[in-house]
């Protein structure tokens, strides 16, 4: 690799600002899924194990560079002292006296978490001020944010130059994973691309097309695309306002030879509701008053089709209401199939985004993935062949 991982490092009585992703779902105040603080305990424990401080730096939320109680990272600390198995200090903020203090008093064996950086309007500004303000607090940089790699921000880009920076163990894992499953994918490459909005994938839909051999659209995004066909979706999910881009997206895949699989059938109901009465009719027969939640039986042997002809799958989105059954069952059959081939060494099959981990969990289809990213954004981003602000810092 093309910059410094931990190796490199001396760690002994070093004070290691480590950028972590700790962006995990929380309810009613307890995280709900921890892959993203187990994936970085392996980097803490390193550190730990060579004498060095780690000293945690993350965002949490999008708090727009103000303090918002509702989006501090203090309620985490059960969380990351449970997966580390050794006491974190919080900080109250990720710069200034209240950090230094902390950081000052902290005790070999000990983890230092600071404040949400995004409490710092100059976070997101990438801020050199700020940058600075936080690099007093390490003598080492150490990025571990993969999934937060795609914004060039203080803690992810700018701090990269102001000390000795490095690659974290899970910076390395995503990034060796990804290059070695889909930097030369085998061909033909499947992107299966789903969740709500259109609007939030465009680009990448665009730039996917002539990437990929055959795109599955697939959740709500998939609505607004059988609207650009003239077809009604009644009260579906649909971006109307984006119906000419979905439009454009089509006649670039025509050209680029990808090939576009929308569904065939839909199951549609008139609540959004677990167990909601449901009906399965052909796409273009979606009732007036009714909404589409999931693909029917037949888009999903469409999809399964396609995943039998791949040989790569890149996964990102789900394709229905997944969290509400019944309309799960798409997105879990589809699941299921590229668990199944992936594991008889047929698929090479990468999945990253939060919504999709927990959707492939839900269908216990994980496990057979050849890797699962924790990334959603950055991972789409580094698909597309961008560089990734966080990743080129480092180098
Ligand atoms: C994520 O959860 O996708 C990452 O932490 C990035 O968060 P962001 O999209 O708010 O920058
Ligand atoms: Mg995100």
């Amino acid at each position: 690799m093309a910059w410094k991982t931990l190796d490199d490092m001396d760690l002994a009585g070093k004070r290691v600002l480590t950028r972590v992703d700790i962006n995990v779902p929380v309810e009613n105040g307890k995280v709900t899924d921890t892959t993203r603080i187990e994936r970085i305990a392996a980097t803490v424990q390193d550190i730990l194990d060579r004498g060095g401080k780690p000293v945690l730096l993350a965002h949490f939320g999008r708090p727009k560079g103000e303090r918002n109680p509702d989006m501090s990272l203090q309620p985490l600390i059960p969380a990351l002292e449970a997966v580390f198995g050794t006491s974190v200090v919080f900080a109250a903020d990720c710069a200034g006296p209240a950090a230094a203090a902390v950081v000052d008093a902290l005790q070999e064996g000990q983890v230092a978490l600071l404040e949400n950086t995004r409490f710092h309007a100059g976070e997101t500004k990438n801020d050199a001020d700020l940058a600075a303000e936080m690099a007093k607090l390490g003598d080492i940089y150490c990025n571990d944010a993969f999934s937060a790699a795609h914004r060039a921000h203080a803690s992810t880009e700018g701090l990269a130059r102001l000390l000795p920076a490095c690659a974290g163990r899970l910076m390395q894992a995503e990034l060796s994973a990804l290059e070695s499953a889909l930097g030369t994918p085998e061909r033909p490459v499947l992107a299966v691309v789903g969740g709500a909005k259109v609007s939030t994938k465009l680009e990448l839909l665009g730039n996917l097309v002539s990437k990929v051999d055959m795109l599955v659209i697939g959740g709500g995004m998939a609505n607004t695309f059988l609207a650009a066909q003239g077809i009604d979706v009644g009260k579906s999910l649909c971006e109307h306002d984006m119906t000419d881009t979905a439009s454009e997206i089509l006649g670039k895949a025509k050209e680029a030879g990808c090939e576009i699989i929308l569904p065939s059938d839909v199951v549609v109901a008139r609540e959004f509701k677990e167990g909601a009465e449901n009906e399965t009719v052909a796409a273009n027969a979606c009732p007036a008053d009714a909404m589409i939640l999931d693909a029917g039986p037949e888009a999903v042997k469409a999809v399964q089709a396609a995943i039998e002809s791949a040989k790569t799958l890149i996964w990102n989105g789900p394709l229905g209401a997944f969290e509400i059954a019944p309309f799960d069952t798409a997105t879990n059959a589809a699941a299921k199939y590229a668990a199944e081939r992936s594991e008889g060494g047929q698929l090479v099959s990468v999945a990253g985004g939060g919504d999709t981990v927990a959707a492939l969990n839900k269908a216990e289809a994980a496990g057979d993935f050849t890797y699962i990213s924790t990334a959603g954004g950055a991972f789409l981003e580094w698909m597309e062949g961008k560089e990734l602000p966080g990743v080129a810092a480092l180098g």
